[in-house]
């Protein structure tokens, strides 16, 4: 293989991964990103996203001399591959902004000096490749599109060690640069064209939602008829067809990709005439469930489903949007927070991963705060609720969180404690889906 000189713009969780590892793979990276504090950070080996081994490989790449962070998008002008990972928020109507990604890229094409090329990384309706290929024109700017699968809480690892790696284009030499950029990577690679490949990524979430839907809506049915969704799914499980992830009842889903992919399968399919009811009924489902907890919680406490909650205090455990990730973006437990805050409750949140530096996200005039231990979460609460399956909290010294709370009462959004563990330490236990 060639170790190439290779430019990836946007340092987030998957941008930071791509050139990390990148550079663990023998490329020279050189990363850009505008927000000049993360970068100067960066520089000094200093991470700010939490992922396993990920500081370690930004670390060995500075030693190294091939990782290079820069805010200055002229760096790469050297560079003939240049990946772009840069963020795709929704925009209005649920079709996602994509301005980043085509300043990026049509910046990119000023600055180079050669051929280069531009590979998008970034989640991005079918149709963007063929689009940005189009303003670049017949110059020296190829198209390639690369959706990243990796998955938060373990990106390092999903990216060196990738289920499949899906590269789309016009151009075979350009497809198979891209290739040649994973060497020593094993896995089996699918070529396909610009819209397949976009499209397939939408695809994979889209059908995420559905399942994680399905499971939701089905912890409900569960607890309607007296069954357990643990014996339910763990049958549904050892059927290889439909496999063992996203089977986990919880407060619905979230996560900075689920949501917005959805959203912009959606409007794509829109936009092509075409029917996907499916997923429109997975993220209304979701909306349901989500909103079905916080009258569960409310019920707990007032009897009312449809209560009001002034004078309560709600102790939270969780606010990411999945266990091992700090990342708090679009996480179903900060909705619910948000819920439980406008019907009037005050919450006093514990998560492992984000302290009170992430407060700021789902303050809530001032009912909301974020401690760090879990027993402080406990005081004067009238009910605790976990939110997130971290499974440090199945550690918790129940008998000392006792003597904290008002009222002994936990509501397990998650199934993640033992209920036999949290009665013997004097509290009433409720899980989801469990009769
Ligand atoms: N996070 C995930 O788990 C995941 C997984 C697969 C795909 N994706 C997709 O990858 C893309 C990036 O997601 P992310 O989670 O890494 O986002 P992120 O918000 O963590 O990172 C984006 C980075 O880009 C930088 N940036 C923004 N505009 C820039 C510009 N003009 N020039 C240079 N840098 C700029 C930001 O400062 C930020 O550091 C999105 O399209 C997302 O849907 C994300």
């Amino acid at each position: 293989m060639t170790a190439r000189r290779i430019g990836v713009v946007g340092a987030g969780y998957v941008g930071l991964t791509t050139a990390a590892c990148l550079a663990h793979l023998g490329h020279v990276v050189h990363c850009v990103d505008t927000a000049a504090p993360r970068v100067a950070r960066l520089r000094r080996g200093s991470v700010d996203i939490e992922e396993p081994r990920l500081a370690q490989l930004v670390s060995a790449g500075l030693r190294a001399g091939r990782l290079l962070f820069d805010t200055r998008l002229d760096t790469v002008a050297g560079c003939g591959i240049v990946v772009l990972c840069l963020p795709t928020p929704s925009g209005r109507g649920g079709a996602p902004d994509l301005r980043s990604v085509v300043s990026v890229a049509e910046a990119v094409a000023h600055v180079v000096t050669g051929p280069v090329v531009l590979v998008v990384k970034s989640t991005v309706p079918p149709g963007t490749a063929a689009a940005l290929q189009r303003s670049a024109g017949d110059g020296p700017v190829d198209v390639v599109s690369n959706p990243e699968f990796l998955r938060e809480g373990r990106s390092v690892d999903d990216f060196l060690r990738p289920d499949r790696i899906v590269v789309g284009g016009r151009r075979a030499e350009a497809v198979a640069a891209v290739v040649e950029m994973y060497h020593d990577i094993s896995a089996p690679v699918i070529r396909t064209d610009w819209a397949s490949a976009e499209l397939a990524k939408y695809a994979c979430n889209g059908f995420l939602a559905v399942k994680a839907s399905y499971t939701n809506e089905l912890a409900d049915l569960c607890e309607a008829v007296g069954a357990d969704v643990r014996d339910v799914t763990a049958v549904m499980a050892a059927d290889p067809r439909i496999g063992r992830h996203f089977l986990a009842p919880g407060p619905g889903w979230g996560g900075s990709c689920l949501p917005k992919d959805t959203r912009g399968l959606l409007d794509t399919a829109d936009r092509a005439g075409a029917v996907f009811d499916t997923v429109r009924a997975a993220v209304e489902a979701n909306a349901h469930h989500r909103a079905r907890l916080v009258r569960v919680v409310t019920e707990a406490l007032t009897g009312d489903p449809e209560g009001e909650l002034h004078g309560h205090r709600i102790g939270i455990l969780g606010l990411t949007f999945k266990a091992g990730t700090d990342d708090t973006r679009d996480s179903p437990a900060v909705a619910v927070v948000q819920d439980l805050c406008a019907r009037g409750a005050t919450v006093t949140a514990y998560d492992p991963a984000c302290g009170s530096r992430r407060a700021a996200a789902v303050d809530h005039d001032g009912a909301f705060q974020v401690v760090d231990e879990p027993l402080l979460a406990a005081k004067s609460a009238s009910v605790i609720v976990v939110l997130t399956e971290w499974p440090e909290f199945r550690t918790i010294d129940w008998a000392a969180a006792l003597r904290e709370v008002v009222r002994p009462l936990v509501v397990d959004a998650r199934n993640v404690l033992d209920p036999a563990v949290v009665t013997a330490g004097g509290f009433s236990y409720r899980g989801i889906g469990r009769p």
